[in-house]
């Protein structure tokens, strides 16, 4: 049931985002109708993957500010940060709420983003890095890797999720992992001046062995560890934050 809400929401967001051109991302000096706002600097790359980050900021920006009020009296918010009575009334749903609200594109206190292509810090090199925080200085900055470009769109894994002649399978969550806006989210969540406490990656121990929080098998086992209360873990997961966003099921009734 609550996979099947979260695929229902994922089916109306794209409804709702197609055809809507967003303006991208930009903490600084929001404005949705400017287009490329010039608090957002690219630098590299051409112009299809300017075009790409473009709709990613957009998508990702629009995930953001779903989750602005979260209305913890879902399951979903219980599947992703822990139980509800670990999180309401406590200083963790401040503590999300602003989190989510510094990410958001209608935000007016935080910094200035350089988006880049330049590979600065020369991470691009690995095999499973599609973009990676590039914070220095005063400006935090994004930086996308070629792998970046080879995902889908959010637009196209929702599509490819609702279509099993393509493989895919609506109510299997890693179809939906690893789309372009997802992971712009989750380093927007990275950004210092967004994630306080700083949202890092946290590990889960969960069924044996130690991972990093990453990708909906281990979010998940990091959610369930929250039966001993570690919400204190989840609100430091990008994964967490970025996904929970995606599947916020507060969308179906507000989109119905
Ligand atoms: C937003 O951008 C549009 C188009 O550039 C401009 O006309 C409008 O004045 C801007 N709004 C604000 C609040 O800056
Ligand atoms: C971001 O872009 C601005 C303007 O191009 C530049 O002055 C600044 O140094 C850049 N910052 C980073 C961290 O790349
Ligand atoms: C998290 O787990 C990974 C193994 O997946 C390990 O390499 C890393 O050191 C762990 N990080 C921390 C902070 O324990």
């Amino acid at each position: 049931m609550r996979l099947y809400l979260i695929s229902l929401t994922l089916l109306i967001l794209s409804r709702r985002s197609e055809g809507t051109a967003q303006a991208p991302w930009d903490v600084r000096r929001p404005n949705r109708t400017a287009g490329v706002s010039p608090a957002v600097h690219f630098a590299g790359g051409d112009a299809a993957q300017r075009s790409q980050l473009e709709q990613a900021l957009g998508d990702a920006a629009l995930l953001a500010s779903k989750g602005i009020p979260i209305n913890f009296n879902m399951y979903a918010a219980m599947e992703f940060f822990g139980a509800l009575g670990y999180i309401i009334g406590t200083s963790y749903e401040r503590i999300i709420q602003d989190n989510f609200a510094r990410a958001a594109p209608h935000s007016t206190d935080a910094g200035y983003v350089n988006l880049t292509c330049d590979d600065p810090a020369q991470r691009c090199g690995s095999p499973t890095t599609a973009a990676y925080n590039a914070e220095s200085g005063a400006y935090p900055a994004l930086a996308f890797c070629p792998l970046f470009f080879q995902q889908r769109s959010m637009a196209e894994a929702i599509r490819y999720a609702a279509d099993p002649d393509g493989g895919g399978h609506r109510w299997d969550l890693r179809n939906y992992d690893h789309n372009q806006a997802l992971i712009v989210l989750h380093h927007i969540m990275h950004i210092n001046a967004v994630g306080q406490p700083p949202i890092t990656d946290v590990n889960t121990t969960y069924h044996g062995g130690e991972n990093r929080a990453l990708g909906p098998k281990y979010w998940k086992y990091l959610g369930i560890e929250n039966e001993r209360d570690n919400v204190a873990q989840t609100i430091r997961n990008a994964d967490t934050c970025a996904q929970y966003a995606m599947g916020d099921n507060r969308l179906v009734s507000s989109s119905c």
